[in-house]
């Protein structure tokens, strides 16, 4: 795994870092919310910036076009850096850009959102949508340096911080049912957001070092995400947009009762996991004429295997399997389920 600091000094690991690579140049990727917000608290030394437009709409490869335009207009040669400072979209079309350019030139990440903080811009995922299809095009390889730095959770508005919080839930039941009992006893607007941060990345860091290409292990961190990529992919066409979060969330409540219905899980755990992302996510019910074409998208998800809808299904809180056949009616039956809460 790369270096990944969590600092509140942001500026100086930034700088540390430059002095001891020697980059011909410098460009700096942001969205025009993290070119506001973000980029005016980092001190980078001479650079260009490329400014894209927020949104997983933008997330293709005609925006890569015009960041490879860019680093090729202002001749980039394959020792220099690209600095991604934003959200998922950014770290994961932003690294794609840097390792497909001149074939790889190093890259940063700086993650501003939460989500990005504790799942996109560790592990090394890289790519873009293509065909309406999520990460569709991509590859895995790791960034020189993430720098993971509180200040800018402030920036994100409440609906944004709470999306990014569904892979913080995320990863206590996959994998740390201790935490997760100490995770519920507080109540939300009360949490510590450096140790919840710390906390969930070194979660993350664990299962990519023991499988970083996602051959096992790292395959139950797409909990939540069969039904939950599947209803956020299928939205976009839709005026009903859902955040990433909050799709995974409801995502998880159907795996979760899916779970629940193999005996997997007990009673007990499906209801301490629905009450606690009840209490943070309003619930989103699905139109009927949605379900058919949800389970369309289920059925692209780039886990599955052949035509099998493969999914991650938790055993208690804190530990999951991955690999899980689910068929359509169970995901039809964990959306009923879901809309009759
Ligand atoms: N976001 C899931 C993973 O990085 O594997």
């Amino acid at each position: 795994m790369g270096q990944i600091t969590i600092t509140s000094d942001l500026n100086t690991e930034l700088k540390q870092f430059l002095s001891k690579n020697n980059y011909s140049q410098i460009a700096v990727l942001c969205d025009e919310n993290t070119y506001q917000h973000c980029y005016p608290l980092i001190d980078i030394p001479d650079h260009i910036v490329i400014t894209i437009p927020s949104g997983e709409e933008y997330k293709n490869i005609e925006t890569c076009g015009k960041v490879w335009g860019a680093i090729t207009d202002g001749n980039f040669d394959r020792k220099s850096l690209l600095i991604n400072i934003g959200g998922g979209v950014i770290g994961d079309l932003g690294g794609f850009c840097a390792r497909t350019y001149k074939r790889g030139i190093d890259f940063i990440n700086i993650p501003t959102t939460l989500l990005a903080q504790v799942d996109a811009s560790i592990g090394g995922k890289l790519g873009v949508d293509f065909n309406g299809l999520k990460n569709h095009i991509g590859l895995f390889s790791i960034p020189e340096l993430v720098i993971i730095d509180q200040i800018f959770l402030k920036t994100l508005s409440k609906e944004e911080l709470r999306s990014g919080f569904a892979e913080v839930i995320k990863h206590h039941i996959i994998a740390d049912g201790v935490a997760w009992k100490n995770l519920v006893s507080k109540s939300y607007d009360q949490l510590d957001w450096t140790e919840i941060v710390r906390h969930s990345i070194e979660i993350k860091r664990k299962i990519v070092d023991s499988d970083p290409t996602e051959k096992g292990a790292r395959k139950l961190l797409n909990f939540g995400h069969t039904i939950g990529h599947a209803v956020e992919t299928f939205l976009l066409n839709t005026s009903e947009k859902l955040l990433h979060g909050e799709a995974v969330a409801l995502g998880m409540i159907c795996e979760s009762y899916i779970a629940s219905q193999r005996d997997m899980i007990s009673e007990a755990d499906l209801h301490q996991i629905i009450k606690y992302i009840n209490s943070i996510y309003p619930i989103h019910r699905i139109k009927d004429e949605y379900k058919k074409e949800i389970i369309k998208y289920a059925l692209q998800d780039k886990k599955n295997e052949g035509r099998q809808i493969l999914a991650v299904l938790p055993s208690s809180i804190g530990s999951a399997q991955w690999d899980c056949e689910i068929s359509k009616e169970d995901i039809l039956d964990a959306i009923n389920y879901y809309n009759q809460m």
